[in-house]
């Protein structure tokens, strides 16, 4: 390759412009991303325009609590997409339970946690965070990440926070704004909702995911 490789942070590499995840399946591609090979190692290009956890990677993050062995619950897994690239990051020691309401989805995710079994699959509402308590095992998550399109998303991260965040551990919220407000500017929006989590964390980060998502921002706190 005749490019370099530097660390962003635990697990997420800098490739001239772009980001990448060490694979943690060699071979295989998730999304259509490309694979790369350097030092004897196998790497995944993470599509910014595809992940907003990327897109904030991308627009400089600077509170990255998840890496080698984190144990992380997020929220509005989809397919799969950015989990992948968190499944990468967290590594065979690490866990990530993926929460989705939507059946069609979940079938696409099994396929990608048959691949990866750091990865549990958990089909229900995130909204009602006892229901999959046992799902959980008792595992303290060190960090929640949350990408749903609800007009709720603050108190559903609230209530996910309240059963399962370990004190001191960070929430990444992805706000997709159009779903609370379809009039209303963003940065308004944005400010309410980081507003509204302030009574449970310390907000350290608030992102525009612009130009990768239109009306989108990540807000990251630490649980008080
Ligand atoms: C924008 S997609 C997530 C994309 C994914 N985070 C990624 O980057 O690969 C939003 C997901 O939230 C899910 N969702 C919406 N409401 C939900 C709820 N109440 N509980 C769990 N999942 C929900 C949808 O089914 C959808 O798959």
């Amino acid at each position: 390759m005749g490019f370099g490789i530097s660390k962003i942070t635990d697990g997420v590499y800098s490739v001239g412009n772009s980001i990448a995840t060490q694979n943690l399946a060699p071979g295989k591609s998730v999304y259509g991303e490309q694979l790369f090979k350097y030092g004897g190692k196998e790497y995944r290009f993470w599509d910014p325009s595809r992940s907003k956890v990327g897109a904030a990677i991308k627009k400089g993050m600077a509170n990255m609590a998840f890496g080698s062995g984190s144990k992380i619950l997020y929220l509005g897994a989809a397919e799969g997409t950015t989990i992948s690239h968190m499944s990468d990051i967290v590594g065979a020691d690490g866990v990530i339970f993926g929460v989705d309401i939507s059946a069609r989805s979940m079938r696409k995710f099994i396929y990608l946690c048959e691949e990866r079994p750091n990865i549990v699959p958990i089909l229900a509402d995130a909204n009602s965070p006892m229901t999959y308590k046992e799902q959980l095992g008792g595992f303290t998550i060190d960090a929640i990440v949350q990408d749903v399109s609800q007009k709720n998303q603050a108190e559903i991260l609230m209530r996910n926070c309240h059963a399962y965040l370990k004190a001191g551990g960070f929430a990444y919220l992805s706000l997709k704004v159009r779903s609370i407000s379809s009039t209303d500017p963003v940065a308004v929006v944005v400010e309410e909702e980081a507003k509204k989590l302030e009574k449970e964390f310390e907000i350290t980060e608030i992102i525009n995911l612009e130009p990768y998502e239109k009306d989108h921002a990540m807000i990251v706190g630490k649980r008080k």
